[in-house]
């Protein structure tokens, strides 16, 4: 077998940067570039104040700190880390299509074949390519094809080996994994890349599968969470006309071992860049095979969700008098959920939406997202003008001043900081009734209702 001298990652973001910046922590003897298109971004990656990383993650900076400079790189030098690679992980973004056939469901692949022709065109010598992106099932196939179509006669091995962290835990899920998997033919390449994760993480926690086992694994687990989370969702709303508590009912069916306790917490419905992506995805491959049963069920975790969400700001609507027009709602949180800046299919984004179709005045407070990014993701839905998205929003950098003159609070993020806030000041400088919408569960109720606020979460 062949042993790995330098690894190459094309695709700096929140998968390629944590996961090479691990991969060359644990294996000091092996070279690891990581590239990107994104000059803005690999200059954040290299900035000598770690504060600066692109991407926000506890504990992420040290491991930079131990690797960068001494066998971890970030360039926008492509070809020539292609080039050097012995392996090369592809780890570029495969969001939702937004036009043309499966518009709205499949995954869009354009980056990844772009790379594989960036590869093909490249390679002067024998590389194992690395599928780490999420990806359709059948996808190692297209990119055989194009590796060995337009390439220059070199052998291309193509293994898949999805990623199975979670933000804001990104570097305790990649220092622990539950599983490593790695699905692929070649024996020889799948050994090279176990060796690699063997410097830290146990063989037996090394999951070895074919290609298509491999592939499709990562659509179903985010699919059971999500569904989790859905299913979980569905049982609040029952629990509120009911006088179940929806705590309760987790803890209760949790304890069951073939249930399990996790990822039953009840929200204001889940986000982040992977979950309906990858359902949409899985529904649409189900269709194209014909199975309808099978992709009407998955959609349903989807629409439960969007529901949850809408729901959530239909209740806000309701409890203050029918009418949101004028009024100021805090936001705290737009994060999709604690510990980290990303924003992406965030609930917070489509609760605001909902509230400014009403004319509310939001003013949000995020400890990570900076301003740009909350006006980014209100353009990005095309609802109304920039101009009214900015009129209507504002972002502030002191909770107390989002607070301040406030008709209501929403929680929107699980920041552990909004339990330490004193919530009897804050209720004082509110207008009465001081009402809160805690989308994460997150406060306690009994506290809330003695200083005066009227409180409500979601299944209570
Ligand atoms: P991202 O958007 O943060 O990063 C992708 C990067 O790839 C971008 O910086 C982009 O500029 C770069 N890129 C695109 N095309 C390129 C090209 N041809 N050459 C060089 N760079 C290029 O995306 P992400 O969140 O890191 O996700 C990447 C993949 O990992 C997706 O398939 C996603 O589904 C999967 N994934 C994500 C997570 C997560 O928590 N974010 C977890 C598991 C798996
Ligand atoms: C998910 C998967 O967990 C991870 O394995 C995969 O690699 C990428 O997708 P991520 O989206 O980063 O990770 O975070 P996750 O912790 O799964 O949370 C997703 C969303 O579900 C968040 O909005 C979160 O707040 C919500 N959620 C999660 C709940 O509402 N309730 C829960 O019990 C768990």
């Amino acid at each position: 077998m062949k042993e790995i001298k330098k690894i190459t990652c094309i695709g700096a973001g929140y998968v390629g940067g944590p996961t090479m910046s691990v991969i060359a922590q644990k294996n000091p003897n092996v070279i690891v570039t990581v590239v990107d298109l994104n000059q803005a971004r690999i200059d954040a990656w290299n900035d000598a104040d770690l504060e600066n990383l692109p991407v926000y993650e506890p504990g992420l900076d040290a491991v930079v700190a131990d690797a960068r400079g001494r066998n971890l790189f970030f360039s926008t030098d492509v070809e020539k880390a292609i080039d050097e690679a012995d392996m090369i992980f592809i780890s570029v973004n495969t969001p939702t299509k937004t036009y043309g056939k499966g518009k709205g469901q499949a995954a869009d692949l354009k980056y990844i074949e772009l790379c594989a022709r960036q590869i093909a065109a490249v390679a002067k010598s024998d590389k194992i390519v690395v599928e780490k992106s999420t990806l359709p099932v059948r996808t190692a196939a297209a990119l055989k094809s194009i590796l060995d179509n337009t390439g220059n006669g070199v052998n291309f091995h193509i293994l898949s080996n999805p990623e199975f962290l979670a933000e804001g835990t990104a570097i305790v899920d990649l220092h622990n994994p539950d599983r490593v998997l790695i699905g692929g033919e070649d024996s020889a390449a799948i050994e090279a890349l176990v060796q690699v994760y063997e410097a830290w993480v146990p063989r037996e926690r090394i999951l070895t599968t074919n290609l298509w086992s491999s592939e499709l694994s990562k659509l179903v687990a985010n699919a059971f969470l999500a569904q989790r989370v859905s299913s979980i969702n569905a049982i609040s709303e029952l629990c509120e006309v009911t006088g179940a508590n929806v705590d309760e009912v987790s803890r209760a069916i949790g304890y069951d071992s073939r249930i399990g306790s996790k990822f039953l917490k009840a929200s204001v419905g889940f986000g982040g860049s992977c979950f309906q992506k990858d359902i949409l995805n899985l529904v649409y491959i189900a269709r194209s095979y014909g199975l309808t049963a099978v992709a009407d069920y998955w959609e349903q975790v989807i629409i439960l969700n969007d529901h949850q969400k809408a729901r959530f700001a239909e209740n806000i609507i309701q409890t203050m008098y029918n009418t949101v027009n004028g009024k100021n709602i805090a936001f705290l949180g737009w994060a999709f959920k604690k510990d980290t800046n990303d924003t992406r299919e965030s609930a917070a984004i489509y609760v605001a939406d909902h509230l400014l179709e009403e004319e509310a005045h939001i003013v949000v407070y995020d400890p990570k997202v900076p301003a740009e990014q909350i006006y980014k993701d209100l353009d990005y839905l095309g609802t109304r003008s920039s101009e009214d998205n900015r009129r209507l929003v504002t972002v502030v950098n002191d909770p107390y001043e989002a607070l301040q003159g406030a008709h209501a609070v929403a929680i929107l993020t699980e920041w552990d900081e909004f339990r330490t806030y004193d919530w009897a000041k804050i209720r004082e400088e509110m207008k009465k009734p001081a009402f809160v919408f805690d989308g994460r569960k997150l406060l306690k109720r009994d506290q809330l209702t003695s200083i005066g606020f009227d409180y409500y979460a979601i299944g209570e």
